[in-house]
């Protein structure tokens, strides 16, 4: 047990920093295991705050100090505290600034945790958000405070030849015993979360960029000698970013460099420090060979992302991190924009909408529901959430909806003229977007605050005589932990309606013809209504998912048939096709509780085949199409989870269109399957996708005609999507050389940690018996390393999150090894263990048996000695 419950921390309590550090001068003398710093700080009173104590906090964590002196003098011992998280002076100067000058030592090689300065392979980098800077060395780590930043490194010539900090570098020189020393200014004030460093031996793939104002930027990628060949998308991703953001936004970078640093070693996707963003490998390097179409996508979705924070997140940054959303969601918000404009926006629309509602809305209704900007936390780290990212960037896209693109764009451009250089709230954004476009989004704003995703139902009224259609909308949102009543909010739901034969209607809406209109939801109960029909719509909801919620409407399976052929908006078609399995997903899963045969309607295989022969065109969307709702999505919808039926039904519905369209899935699949070398081009994108969803079909049908063709792929394949496609196909069938493909995948790529990642993930999510020994036999395989974040995800996460059907294995063996690991993790890597325990946070959905066994496991979590704080609160919350 922790010997002290840890302490919340509140929103309602926020006060602005009693103290300012204008500029900090930094010197690091690097080494390993004993890592010298100095920091000289230039200090003064915040003259906005009423605070009148005269004590000066510090945060810090795991340093050891060397001295302390305060304009010159040495600090007596009484003089200060030394503390596990702080450095308190007693008695600071009040009436001048000063100056503090620290030293201290840390050790970079025991820091497994990955937050601070740490060792990844055989070189130092930094993590400082939300609050490692403290573990470099005291100070005022808060978003808040503002600092200059200039930084002297100074290291073995030899092992660290590469020396980089935020900014310019400013100078460099050599010294004795082969040491040398570079420096580093960035002329933004920054918060301390974005400060940075990284020394190394690495190479570097460099480019330039030219903003619109005719400025010349150096762009350089950082990676090991060995990755070289694998960094021309990451910077094609970075400067069509550059240029996206100019045209979309206005926004121009503002240094002369901009570095990044693929590093092997991360907690998360990547990081935005100023000028030198630190991303996790799996994110920068890619390869036709080894990395796939969707690798592809997000590289140049999180290279975007990075990118975007310059604006939102730098130069406008967080006043406290509660609003963390305000970066993140309009970050977020930015870079799928972006993504759609580089690819297709139908389809990045229906993958974001997808990762939402299968992940997200879980989230919402589970024991960890919080708002957009949460009001409380233990462990901010837990915060960087599904909620404050996906459903945040949902927030700015229904702004977006509201204010129309132009109205939207004036809005940003107030925003970031107003903020350049503050750290502001969510609720500035919104003021910023009210006052540029003279409108008043009060209600608008429970967005921010109201945790749990609502419930929209619909009611029909058709009048024939006046070609009148009535839609009543009704809104609710069930009670979150500490929400138990929820307040009605502004939905934007966008409509369309679709004449008898499908071509769009035009309708009459407040005195105006339309073809498509936003409707306001703002109360409990509305009723909209909409004229001049010249007989009974089919009605479009919801169009292009304008809002986060779940909508309820009660469908005939003709009507989704029909929607999923006519419907104008990408979105609501591939919804509809959505709508109609899960409803013979469900039918299906009670003919299994009840022990009755299976049987799939008819309509359902008709419209699979006509998907098939026709989908307009576009490859990647016709795939789209033919993908079956995930379990886990279909787990979301019933009052109590059963892993084994979801499986069952789902399996059952793939197997029976493979059995009665085989004959189309094989004719798409020779149309597209070509001996590709994998350019990353839309064409031969879309061309993979198709023809990998027909292969995965026709797998279900277990025949050795079937075996056969994903073995040929396999084999042959030159690119990874085709490769990694086939083996999928294979590892999740009776295949029966499937060890045979799996050794050769290893033998042929163990010199590649990220597509030995994609080989511990096929494994673990195989839906195949015997998978838990597989994945307890692959805990002992020489290249598992528990201390290697992308690993763990590989393994424990995809087996925990993304295997249903075993992880929840009735005997309680998949929670067991869930619970034995973050038990591990919390050793290694607090903020690796909690998100690991999520696994088993849903508990309450589950059958009795399954809730007790992993109410077990969660207990014995919480009883473990020396639980960090990331763990406890997550384990703890989860049991509440
Ligand atoms: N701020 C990073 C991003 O979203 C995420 C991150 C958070 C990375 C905390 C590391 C640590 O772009
Ligand atoms: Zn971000």
């Amino acid at each position: 047990m922790r010997d002290a419950s840890p302490q919340t921390v509140y929103l309602k309590d926020y006060t602005p920093p009693e103290y300012l550090i204008d500029q900090i001068e930094l010197h690091f003398e690097l080494d390993e295991q004993r890592t010298r710093v100095q920091a000289r700080m230039n200090v003064r009173r915040n003259p906005h705050s009423s605070a009148d104590s005269v004590a000066l906090k510090l945060w810090g964590e795991e340093l050891q100090l060397l001295s302390i002196a305060i304009d010159g003098r040495p600090l007596q011992e009484n003089e200060f505290v030394v503390g596990d998280e702080a450095l308190i002076v007693h008695e600071a100067p009040q009436d001048r600034p000063f100056e503090i000058l620290i030293e201290n030592l840390i050790d970079p090689q025991a820091n497994t945790a990955l937050e601070g300065l740490y060792l990844s392979s055989s070189m130092l980098c930094t993590q400082c958000e939300a609050q490692g800077f403290r573990k470099i060395t005291w100070f005022l780590d808060r978003p808040d405070v503002m600092s200059r930043f200039k930084t002297t490194l100074v290291a073995d010539k030899a092992k660290y030849p590469v020396l980089l900090s935020n900014g310019n570098k400013t100078g460099s020189g050599e010294l004795e015993n082969n040491r040398h020393w570079v420096s580093w200014e960035d002329p933004f004030a920054k918060p301390c979360y974005l400060f940075a460093l990284v020394a190394g031996q690495l190479a570097c793939v460099a480019d330039q960029f030219v903003t619109m104002s005719g400025r010349r930027i150096d762009l350089q990628i950082f990676v090991e000698q060995h990755n070289v060949d694998k960094c021309g998308h990451a910077i094609q991703s970075l400067k069509n970013a550059m240029r996206w953001d100019e045209q979309t936004y206005g926004l121009e970078y503002d240094l002369d460099l901009y570095m990044i640093v693929a590093v092997d070693h991360f907690n998360m996707g990547a990081m935005e420090n100023k000028g030198l963003n630190v991303f996790n490998t799996k994110f920068v390097l890619a390869r036709p060979d080894t990395a796939t179409d969707s690798d592809y996508e997000h590289i140049e979705g999180v290279i975007g992302h990075e990118y975007f924070h310059n604006w939102s997140g730098n130069r406008v940054t967080c006043r406290d991190w509660f609003q963390l959303s305000l970066k993140e969601g309009f970050t977020v918000f930015r870079d799928q924009q972006f993504s759609g404009d580089m690819t297709s926006p139908a389809v990045k629309r229906i993958e974001d909408v997808n990762a939402l509602r299968t992940r997200q809305f879980a989230e919402d209704a589970g024991p960890l529901a919080h708002p957009v900007r949460p009001e409380a936390y233990i462990e901010i780290n837990n915060f960087y959430t599904l909620t404050v990212y996906e459903k945040g960037a949902e927030v700015v896209r229904m702004l977006h909806t509201l204010l129309g693109a132009a109205g939207f764009r004036m809005g940003c451009d107030l925003y970031f003229q107003r903020h350049d250089g503050q750290a502001v709230t969510c609720e500035d954004f919104v003021k910023a977007l009210e006052d540029a476009n003279g409108v008043e989004l009060g209600q608008f704003r429970r967005w921010y605050s109201q945790a749990g995703t609502p419930v929209v139902t619909v009611e029909q009224d058709y009048d024939a005589a006046n070609g009148r259609l009535q839609l009543t909308l009704r809104q609710s949102c069930p009670p979150t932990p500490n929400q138990p009543v929820k307040q009605p909010l502004h939905i934007p739901v966008k409509l369309g309606l679709l004449n008898a034969d499908g071509s769009p209607a035009t309708f009459e809406f407040a005195g105006q013809p339309h073809t498509e209109v936003t409707l306001d939801l703002t109360a409990a109960e509305q009723s909209f209504n909409f004229g001049n029909l010249a007989g009974k719509p089919v009605v479009s909801l919801l169009r292009g998912f304008s809002a986060p919620v779940t909508l309820q409407m009660p469908r005939s399976l003709d009507e989704l048939a029909f929607l999923l052929s006519h419907d104008s908006d990408t979105f609501n078609r591939w919804e509809a096709g959505q709508q109609l399995a899960t409803q013979a997903i469900f039918q299906l899963i009670d003919s299994i509780e009840l022990g009755r045969p299976l049987q799939l309607e008819p309509i359902v295989v008709d419209a699979y085949r006509r998907v098939l022969a026709d989908a307009g065109g576009d490859l990647s969307y016709q795939a789209l199409l033919l993908a079956l709702p995930e379990e886990s999505y279909l787990s979301g919808q019933m009052p109590v989870i059963d892993v084994e039926a979801v499986h069952q039904a789902r399996e059952f519905v793939k197997k029976t269109l493979a059995e009665n369209l085989a004959e189309q899935f094989l004719e798409l699949y020779r149309q597209y399957h070509r001996d590709e070398s994998g350019c990353f081009d839309a064409g031969a994108v879309g061309r993979r996708r198709l023809k990998n969803a027909c292969l995965s079909y026709l797998c279900k049908l277990e025949t050795p005609d079937s075996h056969r063709l994903a073995e040929q792929q396999f084999r042959a394949a030159r690119n990874m999507t085709d490769q990694i496609s086939a083996l999928a196909a294979i590892v999740n069938s009776r295949h029966p050389d499937q060890d045979d493909c799996l050794d050769s995948f290893y033998r042929q790529w163990q010199q590649e940690a990220l597509v030995i990642d994609k080989w511990f993930t096929l494994q673990a999510t195989s839906s195949m018996p015997n998978t838990f020994a597989k994945v307890q036999n692959l805990m002992r395989h020489p290249a598992f390393d528990m201390k290697t974040p992308n690993r763990v995800r590989a393994l424990v996460g995809a087996f925990s999150q993304s295997n249903p059907l075993h992880f929840h294995a009735a005997n309680g063996e998949g929670y067991r090894f869930l619970a034995d690991r973050v038990i591990e993790l919390n050793a290694l890597n607090p903020q690796i263990a909690s998100r690991m325990v999520s696994g088993l946070a849903q508990w309450r959905r589950y059958d009795a048996n399954r809730q007790s066994l992993m109410k077990q496991e969660l207990q014995r979590i919480v009883a473990t000695d020396h639980l960090s704080k990331d763990v406890y609160e997550i384990a703890s919350k989860s049991l509440a």
